[in-house]
């Protein structure tokens, strides 16, 4: 007898095994009792057979109720019909603890109820399916970079500065110190890439939004690469062979959890470099010969990124948006100094807004001159502008959003099931 988790029986055929696990589903034909186990590695079925144990094990076997725990020994066998293409004949059972009345019946319930109880509902198999790909999305992502010449650096998390606007940062006292909450590693990324040439970092970013839709977390999770010497036209090859690994590599490795979504995945086999590339301009006349209007000079909403990706069969690029509504530090296209070298990477299918990045301003002058038009208090970024005033060089970078990436691959309609325990407008529990 050896223990194993239900992902190891493939390798037990014919042997006995013990696995700690718990009881989902249960059903029962008189003589026989069919336990649906899982253990978080996967889902088995578990034959007790009356006259094959002895009468306690098929007593405990017909006490064991929705999550209860228990270690179950038996025989592999192979099973051709069942998901997991195993069997176990049960010859043991230890029950760990009966659980009752378990809050998450099979029947259907609402969000709010379920978003109450998270941290059960995470035992569900569609929402273990979310985690497992969210975790092999992190790391093909790390994978991406540490195999294309990068170094993993860490931003802090508390900073006396905003990075992208004002206007939804997390406020908190350090000590007698104002200090924020990050809303992006990018400022500090840029001083890394002065020191180490290609860098990226993976952390925590939170924005105090006041919009409750299904693309907006409180607290979320970004990818934020930054390169010396790359310039626009770069940092859009790179951004499209990193997107196209990343997805690659889930519908390689995440087979299973992809059917147990009911993915399809024709849309993401599509999924490869190079990916379209349209200007902010030539947007606003699809969109108005698509009935959605928008003057010059206006940021484009969900409704318009929808209607633009519904165009494309890939993830789309929009580029040269108006410097007037982007961030201070995107570098003005030199040729039309009023649209900036920048581009969002819009995902198909309805999910918007997946990528933000740009080339960042190199010039010491135009930086200072963008601190005072965005009314940002200098003080707080000397040490930034001193990244242009010590040895220049042209750089970009980007920020992938993860949990909007999670919910793009997975096919999900909203944010909140992409990671364990969302922080949303009037959410902080559990
Ligand atoms: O476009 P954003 O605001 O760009 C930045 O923060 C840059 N400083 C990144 C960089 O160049 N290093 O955010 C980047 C991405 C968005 O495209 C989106 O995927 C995600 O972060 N994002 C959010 N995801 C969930 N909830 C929110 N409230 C988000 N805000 C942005
Ligand atoms: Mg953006």
């Amino acid at each position: 007898m050896s223990g194993a988790t239900i992902r190891q029986v493939k390798d037990y055929v014919g042997q006995s095994v013990t696995i700690g696990c718990w009881l989902y589903n249960k059903r029962s034909s008189g003589k026989i009792q069919f336990l649906q186990l899982r253990d978080g590695t996967g889902f088995i079925q578990a034959v007790v057979v009356k006259n094959e144990v002895s009468e306690d094990i098929w007593a405990q076997a017909g006490k064991l109720t929705q999550e209860s725990s228990l270690y179950v020994t038996g025989t592999v066998r192979v099973d051709e019909r069942s998901q997991s293409g195993f069997e176990l004949s049960v010859t043991g059972l230890e029950t760990i603890q009966i659980a009752s009345e378990y809050p998450i019946t099979p029947k259907e319930h609402g969000v709010d109820y379920l978003m109450d109880h998270r941290h059960l509902w995470l035992r569900s198999p569609r929402q273990r399916a979310v985690m497992v790909v969210r975790a092999h999305i992190i790391r093909a992502v790390q994978e991406y970079f540490d195999t294309n010449g990068f170094y993993l650096v860490d931003p802090p998390v508390l900073t006396p500065s905003s990075c992208e606007g004002t206007t939804n940062l997390f406020h908190t006292k350090y000590f007698d110190e104002d200090a924020y909450l990050t809303q992006s590693g990018q400022l500090y990324m840029e001083a890394a890439a002065m020191a180490l040439g290609r860098v990226y970092s993976f952390g925590p970013t939170f924005r105090a939004e006041k919009s409750k839709t299904r693309r907006h977390l409180i607290e979320f999770w970004m990818i934020e690469p930054e390169m010396a010497f790359v310039d626009h036209e770069e940092n859009l090859r790179i951004q499209e062979q990193f997107v196209s690994h990343v997805v690659q590599s889930v519908l390689k490795n995440c087979e299973q959890e992809l059917q147990t979504l009911e993915r399809d995945l024709t849309k993401l086999r599509n999924v490869t470099a190079p990916f379209p590339r349209i200007t902010y301009d030539e947007a606003l006349v699809l969109l108005k010969d698509n009935g959605l209007e928008l003057p010059w000079g206006e940021d484009f909403g969900a409704p318009h990124e929808t209607e633009i990706a519904r165009h494309f069969d890939k993830p789309v690029f929009i580029t040269h948006y108006p410097a007037s509504f982007k961030a201070f530090y995107m570098k003005p296209d030199p040729n039309r100094p009023e649209v900036v070298l920048c581009a969002d990477l819009i995902a198909p299918e309805g999910y918007g807004e997946i990528i933000g990045g740009s080339q960042r301003i190199d010039d010491p002058e135009l930086m200072q001159e963008r601190f005072v038009q965005h009314e940002l208090q200098q003080d707080a970024y000397n040490w930034y502008l001193d990244l242009r005033k010590y040895g220049t060089v042209p750089h970009s970078g980007f920020g992938l959003g993860l949990e909007r990436t999670v919910a793009w691959i997975c096919g999900l309609d909203h944010v909140r099931e992409t990671i364990p325990f969302p922080r949303l407008l009037n959410r902080l529990y559990p």
